[in-house]
């Protein structure tokens, strides 16, 4: 099943190639006209351009190649050279329908050739409370894995858990200096306690405490390094330590993420890598990539002349290279961020095998990914171009920086959902949407609302820019906002519901007046949304697309009557073309982690 655009590019190319133009050049747009036309094709320009030809003249001899196409009702050459062309209403019928009847797809298409992707998002991390940037990477991770998964893509979804590194030992060497382990501080084989001697609270107090002191106290700094070498070298007393740790922390990240509708495939963890980690230094060591610099150990990335300014402690300015050397042994032996990176794409390379790895993670991280991909693919971990970092922008306040709260501190994602949800509450019965439900039902709908506020808010934005977080504009029911979303789905829900009780059958569709004609051109490019927003990893532009839907489904609406419709086919090709927005939005929605209510 193709789109209409997808079938007037292919018309499009062939009539180029034809004319002897390059097809490459045959790109078919939606229109800029509407009124004239709905879509257009600008190509003979450029190809005039390289054929030394004229374009008004080139254009009228492409177009004539069209004269006549199933799809088309007109085609017409305008201005300098543009190719208009307008769909006949019986092309557009037969589309709707068969998004109509596509209950799998909604009219969308799948990739030729399906590809092994990993998807690493969400990031979390060991008794540090999720806060807004880990919050943008689960919505805009969760939703790219249902986006390649839509698509065909084999997708493994990974939370990339950070649970090793210099993070651990602080909180090793805290527990002891509070006393509160003694007996995981004893060296030897145990047996330790199988019972955790920490809770969520005492990890959430201590991580802060630890890290402050590391950065004022260097004998506790060397002594938290010392710890982390000593839980990497196995000591025994620190894993059990440690896995309690982790333990705690991961079931209530499970929790958080559960509230938030984003689940993993992998909840793999940055010391699940270990395992690989002797024989990937044996490796690096053994291709020469591995050097001592300055009592540690790293492997250059940065290519011959590549190079920035870097400003000394005594003034003077010098070269380095850029980005700077990736840090994989510490001088104390440990390993660090990048090397746990680095050993993890080994490991997927053999666990997996994936064609694609995206990592969904900060912008700020840009150059420790430049490091790390580029030494796997120096050490051939991965190959060229296998690896993407999909960074995003912050969050802000109203001041423009990231997040705080009111007190200045981080905001947790727990509070942020309970936040949301409490407005989501106030403005359903503001709108008395929902009030004569039982309350069990309206506290669900309460929540798709916050939730849906949260992450249309977040993905309605593309990836790359940062936004401002303001509660009261996302869980407004007008405006391109969630909660409008998802109460337009709402009403299509209704209207099929009622046609149901009275018996009003949904019949072929027809395509008659402008509105209609609307709708089905937007249902119709829901297809392209889908594999721009694949190719160019960017969920808003299936944002977009489903706020495309509700509007034109709420003029179709305004301007159509469907159960007030006395002639029956009239009524039932209205319904179907309902049935088929319905389904559109709400698929549209699930691609972007959203789930519509039945009423509210
Ligand atoms: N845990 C990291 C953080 O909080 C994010 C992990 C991102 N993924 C990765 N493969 N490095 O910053």
């Amino acid at each position: 099943m193709t789109d209409l655009k997808t079938v007037l590019s292919e018309a499009v190319a062939t009539a180029f190639a034809a004319e002897g133009v390059d097809a490459a050049l045959a790109r078919v747009t939606p229109s800029d006209r509407p009124d004239l036309a709905d879509f257009q094709s600008n190509g003979a320009l450029a190809a005039a351009k390289a054929l030394k030809a004229n374009p008004r003249e080139l254009a009228a001899k492409v177009a004539a190649h069209l004269e006549g196409h199933p799809a088309l009702s007109a085609v017409e050459i305008a201005g300098p050279g543009f190719i208009n062309m307008k769909l006949s209403d019986a092309a557009l019928s037969q589309r709707a329908g068969e998004v109509a009847t596509d209950a799998d797809k909604a009219g969308a298409a799948a990739v030729a050739d399906a590809r092994k992707v990993v998807i690493d998002y969400g990031g979390p991390n060991v008794a540090k409370p999720m806060h807004v940037g880990h919050l943008r990477s689960s919505i805009i991770g969760e939703s790219l894995k249902r986006i390649f998964r839509f698509r065909g893509d084999d997708v493994i979804g990974d939370a990339h858990f950070g649970d090793w590194g210099f993070q651990m030992g602080l909180l090793i060497t805290a527990c002891g200096d509070e006393g509160i382990a003694d007996a995981f501080m004893v060296e030897g084989d145990g047996p330790f306690p199988s019972e955790s001697p920490v809770s969520l609270a005492d990890l959430e107090r201590l991580y802060p405490l630890a890290a402050g002191k590391a950065k004022e106290d260097p004998v506790f700094r060397d002594r938290a390094r010392k710890a982390t070498a000593e839980l990497q070298a196995g000591r025994a007393g620190y894993r059990a330590l440690w896995q309690h740790f982790v333990a705690v922390s991961r079931t209530a990240l499970t929790r958080e993420f559960s509230a938030l509708d984003v689940t993993f495939d992998l909840w793999n963890g940055e010391s699940d890598a270990d395992p690989v980690m002797e024989e990937m230094i044996a490796d690096l060591k053994a291709k020469s990539l591995l050097v001592p610099d300055a009592g540690a150990q790293v492997v250059h990335v940065a290519r011959e002349g590549e190079t920035r300014k870097k400003k000394l402690d005594d003034g003077s300015v010098v070269q380095v290279p850029s980005p700077p050397p990736l840090l994989v042994i510490s001088s104390e032996g440990s390993a660090m961020y990048g090397t746990t990176d680095l050993a993890t794409i080994l490991d997927r390379k053999k666990s997996i095998a994936p064609d694609l790895i995206l990592y969904v993670v900060d912008e700020r991280q840009a150059e420790h990914f430049e490091q790390v991909f580029r030494a796997a693919y120096l050490a051939g971990y991965a190959p060229e171009k296998s690896l993407e970092h999909l960074g995003f922008g912050t969050m802000n306040g109203t001041d423009g920086k990231p997040f705080k709260t009111r007190a200045g501190g981080v905001l947790k994602l727990h509070d942020l959902i309970t936040m949301t949800t409490d407005k989501a509450r106030e403005r359903l019965k503001d709108a008395k949407l929902g009030d004569d439900l039982p309350e069990a039902e309206f506290e669900e709908i309460a929540h798709k609302v916050a939730i849906a506020a949260l992450k249309f808010a977040d993905l309605s934005n593309a990836r790359t820019t940062s936004y401002v977080f303001d509660l009261d504009r996302f869980t407004s029911f007008e405006g391109k906002t969630g909660p409008y979303l998802l109460y337009q789905a709402v009403r299509i829900k209704s209207l099929l519901r009622k046609a149901a009780d009275q018996g009003a059958e949904a019949g072929e569709i027809v395509i008659a007046e402008q509105a209609e004609r609307d709708l089905a051109l937007t249902l119709d490019a829901f297809s392209t949304a889908v594999s721009d927003a694949y190719d160019k990893r960017m969920p808003h532009l299936i944002a977009e697309h489903a706020y495309r839907v509700a509007q034109s489904f709420s003029k179709f609406y305004a301007a159509c009557p469907v159960l007030a419709q006395g002639h029956e086919a009239t009524r039932g090709s209205r319904l179907s073309l309902s049935a088929a927005s319905m389904m559109q939005l709400e698929t549209a929605l699930r691609l972007l982690g959203i789930q519509t209510p039945e009423r509210m």
